[in-house]
């Protein structure tokens, strides 16, 4: 469901010298399969997620979800592309401060395929055990809750992607393990595909499917 090819991303510093983060000749996931993508930080995790999301666009190359290609769509197509087939969860969770749970799971629906529907945002919010916290601001909320919202409104739209960028840096072990295993059965209920990346070797070691992500981005490979 997802396919990247010959994908390229430099940035430039701030005196001026562009370097290569990312170099990636092949990578592929398969529908429902979920794999996790162990790399250091500073590798160019953040950076490959957000190419696949279409938050940022490639120097050259091809990504392709479902057989639609990203990196040929303009700027709104692309928004409108990730609204109707990719969850995002980040690793700061990127929650709207001045909205209720309840908002900002609804608030995600807006730009999805089937637009703003209340009931079904409460019930993915009682799937991830928030069903007595909706009119909860999230700074009333503990890490873990918070992070249980970012999980729901990456879910909400029924995607075929998830995507999930280190989404237990912030919390205890235990809690980790817990919305770890949250997000693996969520996403195995809806028949979302996970593409998680991490450089937590505990978290990497709940998934039967890993890859080196060093191994994948030949501008690390090559330094
Ligand atoms: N917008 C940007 N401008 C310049 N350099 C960037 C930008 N975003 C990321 N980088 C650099 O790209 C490299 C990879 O970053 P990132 O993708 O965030 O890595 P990771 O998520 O694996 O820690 C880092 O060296 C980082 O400093
Ligand atoms: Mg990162």
């Amino acid at each position: 469901m997802l396919e990247v090819t010959d994908l390229r991303k430099s940035f430039s510093s701030p005196d001026g010298e562009r370097s290569e983060i990312l170099d990636v000749p092949s990578f592929s996931l398969a529908a429902g399969a979920q794999l996790a993508l162990r790399g250091e930080s500073g590798s160019g995790k953040s950076t490959f997620l957000n190419l696949i999301a279409g938050i940022l666009t490639a120097d050259s190359g091809r990504i392709a979800i479902e057989g639609e290609e990203m990196t040929a769509l303009s700027e709104s197509r692309r928004d409108r592309l990730r609204a109707a087939k990719i969850g995002y969860i980040f690793q700061t969770f990127n929650l709207l401060q001045g909205y209720t749970v309840l908002e900002n799971v609804v608030l995600g629906m807006c730009f999805g395929p089937r637009g703003a529907d209340r009931r079904h945002a409460r019930e993915v919010l009682e799937r991830v055990g928030l069903g007595h916290r909706l009119d909860h601001f999230p700074r009333q909320l503990s890490t873990g809750q918070q992070q249980r919202v970012a999980v729901a409104r990456a879910l909400v739209n029924w995607p075929k992607l998830v995507l999930a960028d280190e989404p237990t840096g912030n919390l205890d072990h235990k809690h980790g393990q817990v919305a770890l295993a949250l997000i693996r059965e969520v996403c195995h209920e809806q028949g979302a595909a996970l593409l998680l990346v991490s450089h937590d070797e505990q978290v990497l070691a709940a998934f039967e499917t890993r890859q080196d992500f060093t191994a994948l981005n030949r501008a690390i490979a090559g330094t």
